[in-house]
């Protein structure tokens, strides 16, 4: 049964730098982690996941453009311009999770990314720390990077901190002796790509049950190809991106076809608003296809 609701600040002091997000509507019933009270003002009202949850966070345009194509890095920030609202929600779903999953594409489009809650919204770092000890999670969530090809710039900061990176043989291969001491190599036994149920139980051998992907498109198309997709939140900025006709500005989903033959439909969870922003909250119906514990990654 769903329920409209209005915008009620839930209590305790709302940091003077982050409005609260306007609440417009949420589904009754959802697991609640009892966020810390400046981060549940904030966000207007509670967040919480039921446990294991892969859920997705992407930034669009009006138009559904998610990434401007590889001569613009950082494209997701100059889609969301930055607004202070979109990265706190980034940091708060950060917050939340075990680990986060990229695929190597966004690894090298972003050079100087740190995938921690604090990167994106460093104001709210001392609340994002009191969630995770509230939640048990490590200090921060773990980078995840998938790469069939095994190119990836291992001098990247987020590499140097530390990151499991999961490939192919091949990959595994080409990242032979250059990865960061501080990453951990995971290797698929065969195949030019990897089966990302296989990626989601090796997580889950290291305790990692919220997984949160910011991984593009492709990744995406591959988790969803797989029915491995719990959520979605995707923020509508209001800008219109545009495209040529010989440039390549993907939507959410690149490399797989859904409809009409498989259409993935999906029920809003929730919707909240800041100034001109939406903030988008999607369950997807297909029930998951749950990883198979017996994982054929090795490390
Ligand atoms: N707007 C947003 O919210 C948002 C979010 C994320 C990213 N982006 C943008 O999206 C763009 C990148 O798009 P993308 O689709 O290339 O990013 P991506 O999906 O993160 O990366 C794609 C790469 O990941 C690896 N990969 C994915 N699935 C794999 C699998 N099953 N097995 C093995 N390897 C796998 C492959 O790496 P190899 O090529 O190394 O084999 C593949 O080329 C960037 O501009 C980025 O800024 C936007």
């Amino acid at each position: 049964m769903a329920e409209h609701t209005t915008t009620h600040p839930v209590g305790g002091t709302p940091p003077g730098f982050l409005e609260p997000l306007e609440l417009l509507y949420e589904e009754a019933g959802q697991p609640r982690f009892g966020l810390p009270p400046a981060l549940a003002t904030a966000y207007g009202g509670d967040l919480g996941f039921t446990l294991p949850c892969v859920y997705a966070n992407f930034v669009a345009s009006i138009d559904g453009v998610v990434a401007l194509g590889p001569e613009y890095p950082s494209s997701g920030s100059a889609i969301s311009g930055r607004k202070t609202a979109d990265r706190f929600v980034m940091g708060l779903l950060r917050a939340c999770a075990d680990a986060i999953l990229i695929g190597a594409g966004t690894l090298r489009s972003t050079p100087r990314h740190r995938w921690t809650p604090d990167h994106v919204c460093p104001q709210a770092a001392p609340d994002f720390a009191e969630l995770r000890r509230s939640l048990r999670r490590a200090t921060q969530p773990e980078l995840v990077v998938v790469t069939a090809s095994g190119d990836v710039p291992t001098e990247h900061p987020a590499l140097q901190s530390g990151a499991l990176v999961a490939t192919t043989l091949d990959g595994a291969g080409r990242l032979d002796g250059r990865l960061p001491a501080a990453c951990t190599l995971l290797t698929a036994g065969e195949g030019s790509t990897l089966r990302m149920a296989d990626v989601l139980a090796a997580l889950h051998t290291h305790g990692h049950t919220a997984v949160l992907t910011e991984g593009g498109p492709h990744l995406i198309g591959h988790l969803l190809g797989e029915g491995l997709v719990d959520e979605v939140f995707l923020t509508t900025s209001p800008v219109l991106a545009g495209r040529t006709d010989d440039t390549s500005r993907p939507g959410l989903i690149a490399g797989l076809e859904l409809l009409p033959n498989h259409p993935a439909w999906t029920d809003l969870i929730s919707a909240r608003q800041r100034d001109s922003y939406l903030f988008l909250r999607y369950r997807l119906r297909t029930p998951r296809a749950h990883a198979d514990p017996q994982s054929a990654l090795a490390n």
